[in-house]
């Protein structure tokens, strides 16, 4: 089967020029001008469009379970949401409910692999350490897993002990794995959250306010400290502080293999959101922090101290007592309300599977922050570098995955719930306008999005074994 997308004009992390592009048996076979197709080929006119590599979302959380919920979007409905964002890979986090860690890998894959619409893989998070998981930790990468998530936070569920950190970061190094961190301060978050409780504050904002700002800024700081004791690498999720990247440019500037991830969340919304009538929509976890922070955020995007967007996408409902409907069917999933009472039982998450090309676009791009070609690298091939995924994923050359994004850079659009197809009732960009809309979306040569049809399948999305990481 043989598609050919004429005259478009391609953007990708180095380059934008207009050519066509020739894609045979799911793989970009030819790039060049004036490419012939057989007589049973299809022909895309891509002139005047904008034609990019599919995004790769290299964080999120799909069918998590959270306190008495899950997160609303599995593996299917949040793939098909990826999908019309623009994103054709995703990476999600293995749960580590036993020691046996290969067990919690067949049991992530049987929550995806039937329902896989994008191709996707998998990072293990490491939330209970012992000698037993530290032998089993290299068998991960025939696994085709090779980055690990550490928290320095959620005591008592997630988080490890420093120096459990240091020891995983030992093995890392010695391994070629990549530790990524989630990097806030446990014991004052614990105490705060104590202390609040017991004077009666339990709306949404004491979320934010009970996880301070800089007990992240610290934190980035402490294990930057300890990769550089171990001389691992180590990666640094969803970074919300002015702080913790300046601590990330200061490392790199010194030299250390220090990458950093950021989400459009943590660039747009501060921790008065969170006193909003219906502040439970952005509880997320490092929550949302100044305007001070935003603009940060928006620094090291823009100077590349943080390499990855992506999206922490961990959706649940805000009122999940009500169904929506999806697929013809009515569905309700627990939600926020859930700590409409107590800001501790808030289901903390967010949606953003489907927000994070189209909003950064607007915002990063025609907004003149970033230009295009950074775009295509921090939504795209950066992360496809970092996790192991390039040039199959990431790029647009012969040889790679036929995964292309057709855009129309003038369409104009009011963002929200009717656009994004993300199995939740809320949207953070509801009401945004933006400039540049997703036309068409190949997945391996196999047109998933039409406009708004859906053409894609469950299933469909393979997994990927992750080659060897890299440090960008
Ligand atoms: O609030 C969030 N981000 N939930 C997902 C888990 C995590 O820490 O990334
Ligand atoms: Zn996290
Ligand atoms: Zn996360």
């Amino acid at each position: 089967m043989e598609t050919l997308i004429k005259s478009g004009s391609i953007i990708t992390a180095s380059e934008s020029f207009t050519a066509d592009i020739l894609i045979e048996n799911e793989i970009i076979k030819s790039i060049g001008q004036d490419l012939k197709i057989g007589p049973d080929g299809v022909i895309i006119n891509a002139e005047g469009l904008n034609v990019l590599p599919g995004g790769v979302d290299v964080h999120t959380h799909f069918d998590l379970p959270m306190f008495n919920t899950v997160s609303s979007d599995d593996h299917y409905t949040g793939h098909k949401a990826a999908a019309f964002g623009g994103t054709t890979t995703v990476m999600d986090f293995i749960s580590q409910d036993d020691e046996d860690l290969i067990k919690n890998v067949n049991n992530w894959h049987r929550k995806a692999d039937d329902k896989a619409a994008v191709d996707y893989g998998f990072h293990m998070n490491i939330s209970k350490f012992n000698d037993r998981v530290a032998k089993e930790l290299p068998l991960l990468q025939k696994e085709g897993i090779n980055s690990l998530k550490v928290f320095t936070a959620y005591n008592d569920r997630l988080r490890l002990m420093d120096g459990e950190i240091y020891q995983v970061m030992r093995i890392a190094k010695e391994n070629n794995l990549l530790v990524m961190v989630h990097a806030e301060n446990g014991d004052v978050i614990d105490y705060l959250v104590k202390k609040a409780l017991s004077e009666g504050k339990t709306t949404p904002e004491w979320h934010a306010l009970t996880r301070p700002s800089l007990g992240s800024v610290e934190s980035v700081y402490r294990v930057i400290s300890l990769a550089e004791q171990t001389g691992a690498p180590v990666y640094i999720v969803h970074m919300n502080t002015k702080g913790g990247v300046d601590h990330v440019r200061n490392a790199r500037q010194s030299g250390l293999p220090v990458m950093g991830e950021t989400c459009p969340q943590y660039m747009f919304f501060t921790e008065e959101d969170l006193k909003r009538e219906d502040g439970t929509k952005w509880v997320c976890s490092p929550p949302m922090r100044s305007k001070e922070d935003n603009a940060g955020i928006w620094r090291a995007v823009m100077d590349g101290t943080v390499q990855v967007m992506a999206t922490d996408h961990c959706p649940f409902y805000y009122d999940g007592t009500k169904p929506i409907e999806y697929e013809g069917q009515m569905i309700a999933i627990l939600g926020k309300e859930l700590g409409k009472d107590d800001f501790t039982k808030i289901p903390n998450g967010l949606p953003g599977v489907g927000d994070r090309l189209l909003v950064l676009w607007t915002y990063g791009v025609v907004s003149g922050k970033i230009s295009a070609n950074q775009f295509v690298e921090l939504t795209s091939t950066n992360p496809a570098k970092i996790f192991g995924l390039y040039p199959k994923k990431g790029t647009l050359m012969p040889g790679s995955d036929a995964d292309i994004t057709i855009w129309d850079p003038d369409k104009e659009i009011i963002f929200g719930t009717k656009f994004s197809k993300q199995r939740t009732d809320y949207n953070l960009y509801e009401g945004w306008k933006l400039k540049g809309t997703i036309e068409k979306v190949f997945l391996r040569g196999n047109l998933i999005v039409d406009g708004s049809e859906w053409l894609g399948k469950k299933g469909m999305g393979e997994y990927i074994n992750c080659k060897d990481i890299s440090i960008l």
